[in-house]
């Protein structure tokens, strides 16, 4: 490689002039794409619902790395909060570009116990959510030709859920393969690509890597360990980048194999 593209802005900040909407980016996963975007040159807003001081903090921590960042409230249940924090976003950005359907629930229970207010609730947060947010965010992204990224966090359990407990929990991630099938079709017509990322055990407050299912988790994976957040935040760094610009409608897996 020359040394002057070695150099190049473009390589080393793909998304500069871009702006993103990461849903749940205060932590976890979340906060570590957020990070990711905004290195790769994006500016990121990003909803929090219950955790403002973490939103604050990885505000200032990307404003002081000279990135910009924007922490709005909203609860993804909640489809008119979610719709205003998307305008917003854009509003302020002064464009959209990349929407990154991140936030999500994961209520483990068997049948006999599980309670319909946590069914509803799962479905609002990790379905529903994805829908308002794609249908609210694409009306930013121009027509024809324009650039727009649309990336959904799943999960392998849409294809394995080798437990009980995780019944609706796997409805609801496996619900996004085919909505992200769909969206593709529908949007790709207007440039923008759709992909759902599917990650399996990754060390997070949902599932700490020295939790009571860990190495249960290990033992069913070819590498056996947890991901760290920031190796998701890679994947969805790749799609929304303009290297992955005929890649759309997809379901990755990024789980250690898992599934293999
Ligand atoms: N960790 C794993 O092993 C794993 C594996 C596969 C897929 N995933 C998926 O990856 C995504 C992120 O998971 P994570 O591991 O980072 O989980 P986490 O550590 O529990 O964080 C959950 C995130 O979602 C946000 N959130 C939850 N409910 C919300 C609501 N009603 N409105 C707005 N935001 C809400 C939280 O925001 P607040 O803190 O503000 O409430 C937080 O930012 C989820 O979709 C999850 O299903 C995780």
């Amino acid at each position: 490689m020359s040394s002057a593209l070695a150099t190049s802005p473009a390589l080393h900040q793909p998304l500069a002039g871009k702006a993103a909407f990461v849903t749940g980016g205060a932590r976890g996963i979340g906060a570590a794409i957020v990070r990711r975007l905004a290195r790769d040159g994006a500016a990121v807003a990003f909803t929090y619902s219950s955790s403002a001081a973490p939103a604050q903090a990885l505000v200032a921590a990307i404003e002081a790395a000279g990135g910009r960042a924007l922490a709005l409230q909203a609860d993804s249940a909640d489809a008119v909060a979610l719709t205003q924090a998307v305008d917003r976003a854009a509003r302020e950005l002064g464009r959209l570009d990349i929407l990154v359907n991140n936030a999500g629930v994961a209520v483990a229970g068997v049948l006999d116990s599980f309670a319909l207010a946590d069914f509803d609730h799962t479905l609002n947060v990790n379905v529903r959510a994805v829908f308002v947010a794609t249908q609210a965010a694409v009306r930013h992204m121009g027509q024809g030709g324009a650039y727009g990224r649309v990336i959904t966090i799943g999960s392998t359990n849409s294809d394995r859920v080798p437990w009980p407990g995780f019944s609706v929990y796997g409805m609801s991630k496996a619900a996004i393969v085919g909505l992200t099938k769909g969206l593709a079709r529908d949007l790709g017509p207007r440039g923008i690509t759709v992909n759902n990322v599917q990650p399996g055990p990754v060390n997070t407050d949902m599932n700490p890597a020295d939790g009571p299912m860990a190495g249960d988790m290990h033992g069913l994976m070819a590498l056996d360990r947890h991901a760290h957040p920031d190796e998701i935040a890679g994947m969805v760094a790749y799609l929304a980048g303009p290297e992955a610009s005929m890649v759309t409608g997809a379901s990755l897996l990024i789980d250690g194999g898992f599934a293999a």
